[in-house]
């Protein structure tokens, strides 16, 4: 199975009903068992861009699909937002319950489910708990076994993580490698983090500013599970100098355009 995204363009309307355009000319493939991030600069399109894989918008042109199916169903994806959006009056697995409930999933292998995610992200002992009691740390594992119970085909991610304190960020970050590892599922992770993206995807694909086009694909050629490894920090380093460069000259280029106007 793959995911397909071509010539996609996406427009929105402003107040006065004057055209903005948001992404031009977007072609992605995103393969199994590919972790793909998206970076880019504020605005440039790339919440757009996963809400428009997710079916939650329509684009103004072009396609999203999946080619290379296997199974005879219709391959399924989950989101997973900046704010996690669980449901105050509801405790950690009914939480986690939600997606499979919609879906009418049965009582008893729902509850084998939902115990088998709450311990593979690390919240056993918690299910009881409801999300006021919890860290922001933990209502996004809560937010991610949501996700990951429906066991979807792909795995959407829009800035996860950029809620946190740094140093949670980091532990979660390497949690979520570990978690990958075990899960193997194709992911679209959307980031502004380069750091984040170089720790965790297979190829970063960079989005100029708006209207965003891909502006440069790169492949993290490092096992992911080595990479904050001290043999790697010269690697690593490099692949955040190149993207931050070629970003930093789309900032420039978008600051004296502002100069320009002036
Ligand atoms: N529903 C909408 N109607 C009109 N304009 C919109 C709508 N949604 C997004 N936009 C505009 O489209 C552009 C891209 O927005 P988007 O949220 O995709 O950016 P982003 O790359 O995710 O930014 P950030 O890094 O800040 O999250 C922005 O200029 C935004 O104002
Ligand atoms: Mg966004």
């Amino acid at each position: 199975m793959k995911l397909v995204i071509e010539h996609i363009n996406k427009e929105f309307k402003n107040a006065q009903g004057k055209a903005l355009s948001v992404l031009q000319e977007i072609n992605l493939t995103i393969n199994k068992e590919e972790f793909v991030a998206l970076v880019g600069p504020s605005g440039c399109g790339k919440s757009t861009l996963l809400n428009l894989t997710a079916g939650l918008l329509e684009p103004t042109s072009g396609t999203i699909k999946f080619t290379e199916v296997e199974s005879n169903r219709q391959p399924r994806m989950s989101i997973v937002f900046q704010e996690t959006g669980l449901f105050p009056w509801r405790s950690v697995e009914e939480n986690i319950a939600f997606g499979l409930e919609a879906e009418g999933f049965p009582g008893e292998k729902r509850k084998k489910r939902i115990a088998h995610y709450i311990e593979l992200v690390g919240l056993k002992g918690f299910e009881k708990s409801f999300p006021h009691q919890l860290s922001g740390g933990m209502r996004q594992r809560v937010g991610i076994a949501r996700a990951l119970a429906v066991e979807p085909d792909v795995l959407l991610m829009d800035e996860p993580f950029s809620a946190l304190d740094a140093q949670t960020r980091t532990i979660m970050q390497e949690e979520l490698v570990t978690l990958w590892e075990k899960t193997r599922l194709t992911t679209l992770y959307v980031t502004h983090n380069i750091q984040e993206a170089v720790m965790l995807a297979d190829r970063v694909v960079l989005l100029s500013r708006r209207p965003g086009k891909v502006s440069k694909i790169l492949e993290i050629n490092i096992p992911r599970s080595d990479r904050d490894k001290t043999e790697y920090a010269e690697e690593i380093a490099e692949y955040i100098r190149i993207i931050w460069e070629h970003i930093s000259n789309d900032a420039r280029a978008a600051l004296m355009e502002v100069n320009a106007n002036e």
